[in-house]
């Protein structure tokens, strides 16, 4: 194990639950790179700055309702000890964020890390938001139950892109959201399965045919799929 200098790659997570991490972040790919320092993982467990003798971080809401919200001076005390040493940007997953594309990955990926803020209960109180000018994140229109869940995702993107973390950089340059079509579909043997034949094509030798094939079916399914990226796709083409 290669000791991390202080340029590696960092996610610093702020957690009320620290044991989540690494997670499937220690296994496969991401883990294996974690092992060799490519990249470091620290966790910051929120609890440890609350300043009271119950160790309070979260309160009720002003104004009522369900649910319990995080203290904005415990969280901030929390972002400031994250931040000192100028580790940025500072993230916040929420569904209210913007949507992540594979754009914000990639420019991540290319920076010095990022500090993942990870909320749980009702939400964050929003001046504490807007105060350390948190760049709220969203995975989708979908709402998890904290979000930790949303950091190893997030953290998962930002890692395989990472100098020295894939094998083949050809997998990387080909993928789906750099070409900016869905993946054409995979075979592999046997040729024959359950009565379903891999296409001809594939096993036709013919390379340039393949690469025809491969194009044309990566276009219709994005065509059928997703109408939104074969817009953009078409645009960018024109
Ligand atoms: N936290 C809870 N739901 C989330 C989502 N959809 N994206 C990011 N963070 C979340």
């Amino acid at each position: 194990m290669t000791e991390p200098s202080a340029d590696t790659w960092t996610a610093r997570i702020l957690t009320l639950f620290p044991e989540m991490f690494p997670g499937p972040l220690g296994q496969s790919l991401a883990g294996k790179a974690l092992e060799k320092g490519i990249w470091r993982l620290e966790t910051m467990d929120i609890r440890g700055f609350a300043t009271d003798r119950h160790r309070t971080v979260d309160d009720t809401p002003f104004g009522g309702g369900a649910g319990m919200v995080m203290r904005p001076d415990v969280v901030d005390a929390a972002l400031e000890a994250a931040t000192a040493d100028g580790l940025k940007p500072a993230i916040y997953l929420t569904p209210r964020g913007r949507l992540l594309k594979q754009e914000l990955v990639q420019e991540l990926a290319a920076g010095p890390g990022l500090v993942v803020l990870c909320g749980r209960y009702e939400g964050l109180d929003e001046r504490v938001i807007e105060a350390r000018g948190l760049l709220e994140v969203s995975l989708g229109d979908f709402v998890l139950s904290g979000g930790e869940p949303a950091a190893l995702a997030l953290i998962d993107a930002c890692v395989r892109l990472l100098p020295g973390v894939m094998g083949a950089e050809a997998t990387l340059a080909e993928e789906s959201f750099n070409t900016g079509l869905l993946e054409y579909p995979h075979y592999t043997r046997p040729a024959e399965w359950s009565g379903r034949s891999v296409p001809e094509v594939l096993m036709s030798g013919h390379h340039e045919k393949i690469r025809r094939w491969r194009q044309e079916q990566a276009e219709e399914t994005t065509r059928l799929r997703r109408p939104d990226l074969w817009d953009a796709y078409r645009k960018r083409k024109a």
